[in-house]
């Protein structure tokens, strides 16, 4: 069910990106259009964004939802950890996540996935965050992760 909706997003994705030369194009616009495509298939997800490697902390970038916290320390809060760890984090239920962030209080669950570039650096981290507990599971994790597979292509 979810998988086929990530297909769907997948290449809606791709096709925006070749048909309007994204390749020539910057990080923040991807993100800008992946955050456009998810956000509008996925009414559910309560917010959709991106925070980005800058120095030895992950600032924001594009999102659609409500304010989001500006910036995060490596190792704080999930995207802080996933990003310290390189790798996809679910959380079923933020508030049993010690040291989570509640940038905004109607999040439940959330799911966060580390972008690399194509020499492997981390760059940032996708984050989605749902109003409703449990919301995100392998599929997620599956869909997203060849989504954002994208930024090693770029
Ligand atoms: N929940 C995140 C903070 C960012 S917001 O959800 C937009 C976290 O603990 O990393």
């Amino acid at each position: 069910m979810k998988a086929s909706a990530y297909e769907e997003c997948y290449g809606a994705i791709v096709a925006i990106w070749k048909d309007e030369g994204g390749n020539t194009l910057d990080d923040i616009a991807l993100m800008a259009t992946i955050n456009s495509v998810l956000a509008n298939r996925f009414t559910t997800y309560y917010w959709t964004g991106f925070y980005r490697v800058c120095g030895d902390r992950l600032v924001v970038g594009p999102y659609i939802g409500t304010v989001g916290c500006l910036q995060i320390q490596f190792g704080k809060g999930v995207c802080g950890t996933a990003a310290a760890r390189r790798e996809t984090l679910i959380v079923p239920d933020v508030n049993q996540f010690p040291g989570h962030i509640a940038c905004d209080a109607a999040s439940k669950s959330e799911i966060v996935v580390p972008l690399f570039d194509p020499a492997g650096e981390l760059i940032g981290m996708l984050d989605i965050d749902s109003d409703q507990f449990d919301a995100f599971d392998e599929e997620d994790r599956a869909g997203l992760e060849r989504i954002v597979g994208l930024f090693r292509q770029t």
